[in-house]
């Protein structure tokens, strides 16, 4: 399945959405909760700082004195007093104010990246059981997008969202508290002024969403852009692609300014109009605010609290017209992550598989048919027997399809139709688990991964003992190499271990196959050429690999294929000849005899 880099299916199920994310919020409810209340008391306090203007306007500066009864005691406080306590209180409060902010950043970074994590580690452990196909169809920047962006932008997101909904809401409803406490009829203006100037922003969400769409699209072919630059790097420099890598570069980068640019072009005046309409409410409201301080409706104090209140609540107003924008985008990260969630690995165990433990007789190819894209056979017919500890050699033209045939018996893809059996069971009924444990592979690229040189080695069994990780060694024939290295069996080795020489990174995927023991031999020899003294090593250490197992090999060099106990020859796709050397040598016009005299006849000369 082709991943898409924009919006998935269910990006618009809300419900369904977050009946999906709620799992991974229940385990964490408490804090949660805890962060939702300690919002609403930081969100009222914008409305304190507004309020507290009125005493110090009508006592402080009015030089009037507060009088209140309290349990029916009478209170004063003096003027003077007051001018005192209020400027404690203002410290006091900001401290208070902090307190709570530094309090509910902590509780709410920290739900939404223990979120954040486990919707990660799930996405992870899945992408990790994908069938090859999967990772043949999707580039490395969408794969990296969409299971290690999305799933942060969604569940951080969803966290954020709460707390700036509740810290704006209730921010919003304590301004609003106040300014109805000023003056009710003021208030009914204000209101409705700011109702009227966010608009605009319901109109343009539509817009952004497009743009963010094509945004995402860009950022994914960037990363893919920058992955083939480091991968490709000598291929770029041994054919000057730098050029070509830049001039996408650019244009990539360019193409996602011009949509920022044109998304401002189309979104930009919303701000200064917003401000323009809020500046005429505030006009409307000096001057009702005049009139009813003239009138006596109102203190001095009451209105500077109210005009205050109004100018602060255009924050939390704002905040939440921008947190309509960003639950859209919550939501299609959210249809993204649960879109992957809900993607089948298509190689898996059938129902009552059964375990595989070594083999006796033989492995057959019957009738198989394969194809990777539809309509575009492999490989067809596919007749084959292979005997317990035979070797068998498959050669023939390149993009024949030997790759393909070998990569059949581990199911790294399953065959379109007819069978592979071992002992006369289809390989589909045992699990991947133990099929695979009993085949071991060396492949064309002998890829190792970034770690030490005794890693790479162990990953054929991690429960090898010291001894064997040692005869492994051996046979292999790395033991000059490794002690070579500067710090041995323990070397770091770069990623996809780019410090080995090709015959070196052969020999350590070599060791790792004889570490994993299997009965079942895969190897695709790399056709890259070695030379003469590398080779002949190379050899010998396959040949170790190769004693006492059932082995298909790859073979692109003669020595290899004379080896080999039969020769299985494909071309197109079909199996066109088998026998022995001798017996292929003798087909006039024959496909191996035609290989020979091209390839093989040459590196006997040399030999
Ligand atoms: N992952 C894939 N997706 C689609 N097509 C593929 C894939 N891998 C191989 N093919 C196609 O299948 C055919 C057989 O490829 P295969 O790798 O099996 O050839 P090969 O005989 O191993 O060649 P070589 O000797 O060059 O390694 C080729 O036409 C190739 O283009
Ligand atoms: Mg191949």
């Amino acid at each position: 399945m082709k991943l898409s880099t924009t919006t998935a299916q269910n990006s618009f199920k809300y419900g369904w959405l977050l009946s999906r994310i709620w799992p991974y919020i229940k385990p964490y409810w408490f804090r949660i909760t805890l962060g939702f209340l300690v919002a609403i008391p930081l969100g009222l306090l914008d409305g304190v700082t507004a309020f507290a203007l009125k005493p110090y306007m009508d006592y402080v500066i009015g030089g009037k004195n507060l009088e209140f009864t309290l349990f029916n005691h009478n209170f004063v406080i003096y003027s003077m007093q007051m001018a005192k306590l209020l400027p404690i209180a203002v410290v006091l409060f900001a401290g208070f104010q902090g307190l709570l902010r530094y309090l509910n950043g902590y509780l709410s970074t920290w739900t939404s990246q223990r979120i954040t994590n486990d919707v990660k580690f799930d996405l992870f452990h899945r992408l990790i059981h994908m069938h090859p196909q999967f990772f043949d169809e999707n580039s490395s920047g969408i794969i990296i997008s969409r299971y290690m962006g999305d799933p942060q932008t969604a569940s951080a997101g969803i966290v954020d969202q709460i707390k700036t909904i509740t810290t704006s809401v209730f921010g919003a409803l304590g301004l609003i508290a106040v300014m109805l406490f000023s003056s009710w009829k003021l208030a009914i203006i204000g209101v409705i002024v700011l109702c009227v100037a966010f608009v605009p922003v319901a109109l343009i969400r539509k817009r952004i969403k497009e743009a963010s769409n094509k945004n995402m699209v860009i950022g994914g072919n960037i990363t893919t852009n920058i992955n083939e630059t480091y991968s490709g790097n000598k291929v770029m420099a041994a054919y000057e692609l730098q050029d070509r890598q830049e001039k996408y570069f650019r244009e990539q980068t360019w193409d996602s300014f011009k949509i920022n640019m044109s998304l401002y072009k189309r979104s930009g005046w919303m701000s200064p109009i917003m401000y323009l309409i809020a500046s005429v409410g505030i006009a409307t409201v000096l001057g009702v605010g005049t009139y009813l301080i003239n009138s006596g409706e109102m203190t001095a104090g009451s209105f500077a609290s109210f005009v205050t209140s109004l100018l602060l609540l255009y924050k939390p107003v704002k905040t939440l017209g921008n947190t309509l924008t960003g639950i859209q985008n919550l939501f299609v990260a959210l249809g993204r992550v649960f879109e992957l969630f809900d993607l089948k690995p298509e190689i898996v165990d059938s129902p009552n598989a059964v375990e595989l433990n070594g083999f006796y007789n033989s492995i057959n190819f019957n009738h198989v048919d394969f194809e990777y894209i539809e309509e575009h056979p492999v490989l067809k017919d596919f007749n084959l027997s292979v005997s317990k500890n035979e070797a068998l050699a498959i050669v023939g033209n390149s993009g024949g399809g030997k790759s393909t045939l070998v990569n059949l018996l581990p199911r790294f893809y399953d065959v379109k139709s007819g069978s592979i059996t071992i002992d006369g069971i289809d390989i589909r009924k045992f699990t991947l688990k133990s099929l695979r444990k009993n085949i071991s592979m060396v492949f064309q690229d002998n890829f190792l991964y970034s770690g030490t040189v005794k890693e790479n080695i162990m990953m054929g069994n991690p429960y090898a003992s010291d001894e064997e990780l040692k005869q492994a060694i051996k046979s292999a024939h790395l033991e000059e190499t490794i002690e070579e290295l500067p710090n041995g069996i323990d070397t770091m080795l770069g990623e996809r271990g780019l410090t080995l020489s090709g015959g070196q990174r052969q020999r350590v995927a070599i060791a790792r196959a004889m570490l994993r023991n299997a009965p079942i031999v895969i190897l695709d020899e790399a056709t890259s050429a070695l030379d003469n003294e590398s080779e002949a090593i190379v050899q010998k250490a396959m040949d170790n690999l190769m004693r006492n197992r059932t082995v298909f090999i790859i073979a692109h060099r003669l020595s290899t294929i004379k080896n080999a106990n039969r020769i299985a020859v494909i071309n197109e796709g079909e199996l066109v000849e088998l026998g022995t050397h001798e017996e292929l040598m003798n087909i006039q016009d024959g496909h191996y005899k035609a290989l020979y005299e091209m390839q093989f006849k040459k590196q006997e000369v040399l030999q």
